[in-house]
């Protein structure tokens, strides 16, 4: 009897406390990203029945990643499923916090292959999936370019600096005093990073050689890192805002509201630039990044993957979750609505997709090329060197070659006290 009460108690405790236990997925992201998420989730309860809770997080990759870290690091069995950014998913994937995927049936094989074995696949088995795929573009006003004469989009720095000094001189003189030539992301923070990998990576250099050695302060990584500080000091085409305070939404922004002529970003931006309510609706175009030499740009590899916590206490729920997410039905969706890449090669070939984003064919060429960043256990530490010595560098501060020695050296000490990949 004592145990039917018990269990009766039990039982009215769990009622009590909601019902079914909840999956969890962590996820940040622009506004509209995490509104889309929630919807993402009601056709996922629908769907199976099963309910899951956001836990919200901040926009900014960093804030992700500490979110994730306090969850992961304390062995705590929410979140069950999570979005990473493909910049730091080998550092969680090596401190065997993720749970092999293959395990539950799911298949990698409609996703990009080349993707998947550099960034979700740990000792064989995969860890994650990518739910979108994010590579550096040039967003152009396409109605500026024809008044002011120009044919083309740029294809090297040099024809960039010279539209956009042209287009900056003209556009301020017919009134616009805010208006500037080329924004890009130069805050000290990741973006930062994945803009001077795509000048580094251009002018012929990196930040490791293929066998992990660091080769920050090279001859060619001193000439791109020069070009980032002459575009704000001395070509004066990018404002010093962009040291200062410029990410993604920012820049996004800026040109949304008609005041710039190039702007740096993801695809993501494409479609918020082509909404109903944006000022520079039908009046932007996109380009892969110049290079210093013509076609020789580079493009940075980014994106956000899906992996199930190896704490999950869901593990089962949490695969049939991965594998909502990443079916085509979905993945067509987030395409559509939010403008991303699809993980899914399939995607690309959807006409309806292609009839709502026709620079998809461009963008599939540039994440096929896209430069990955190191991918190593400790690769926020080597960001965080970076960052504050570029970010010093383009401020005027540094001295570009100084700035690059001092993160050589950092670097070298890191990669000492670590041991190489
Ligand atoms: C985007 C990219 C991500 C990158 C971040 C930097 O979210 O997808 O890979 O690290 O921007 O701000």
């Amino acid at each position: 009897m004592k145990k039917i009460l018990a269990l009766v108690f039990m039982s009215f405790l769990f009622i009590s406390c909601g019902g079914a236990p909840k999956l969890t997925f962590m996820v940040g992201g622009a506004p509209n990203e995490v509104e889309y998420w929630k919807k993402v989730i009601a056709q996922f309860k629908e769907k199976t029945g099963i309910e899951v809770t956001l836990l919200e997080q901040a926009s900014k990759t960093e804030q992700r990643l500490q979110s994730i870290q306090v969850a992961l690091r304390g062995a705590q069995p929410d979140p069950d499923v999570m979005l990473l950014d493909v910049g730091w998913i080998g550092q969680i994937a090596s401190a065997g916090w993720l749970e092999p995927l293959g395990e539950y049936g799911i298949d990698p094989s409609p996703f990009y292959g080349g993707i998947i074995s550099l960034a979700d696949t740990v000792d064989g088995k995969f860890i994650a999936l990518p739910v979108y795929v994010d590579g550096g573009l040039l967003y152009y006003r396409s109605d500026l370019l024809t008044k002011y004469g120009y044919k083309k989009p740029p294809a090297t720095w040099q024809e960039l600096v010279d539209i956009a000094t042209k287009v900056q001189a003209g556009e301020r003189a017919s009134g616009n005093s805010n208006f500037v030539g080329f924004l890009w992301q130069g805050d000290k923070y990741e973006g930062l990073i994945c803009n001077a990998l795509e000048y580094f990576v251009s002018a012929g250099g990196n930040f490791l050689d293929p066998q992990g050695k660091p080769i920050v302060n090279s001859v060619s990584n001193v000439k791109a890192l020069q070009l980032m500080a002459d575009l704000i000091h001395k070509y004066k085409v990018s404002p010093e805002s962009v040291y200062t305070e410029m990410n993604e939404e920012g820049v996004r922004e800026y040109f949304q509201a008609g005041n710039a002529m190039f702007e740096r970003n993801w695809p993501y931006a494409w479609g918020k630039h082509s909404a109903d309510d944006s000022p520079v609706k039908g009046k932007v175009g996109i380009a892969p990044l110049p290079g210093f030499v013509a076609g020789k740009g580079a493009s940075t590899l980014g994106g956000w993957h899906i992996a199930v916590s190896k704490y999950s206490d869901m593990k089962k729920e949490a695969a049939q979750f991965v594998q909502f997410v990443t079916s085509f039905e979905v993945q067509k969706n987030l395409a559509m609505e939010l403008g991303w890449n699809p993980g899914r090669v399939d995607v690309y070939k959807d006409a309806d997709v292609i009839a709502k984003n026709p620079n998809l064919p461009i963008l599939r060429e540039v994440f096929i090329n896209a430069v990955p960043r190191p991918s190593l256990p400790y690769y926020t530490i080597i960001s965080d060197i970076l960052q504050a010595e570029i970010n010093e560098a383009i401020s005027g501060k540094k001295d570009t070659k100084a700035a690059l020695d001092a993160a050589q050296e950092k670097i070298i000490k890191v990669i000492e006290e670590y041991g190489a990949k």
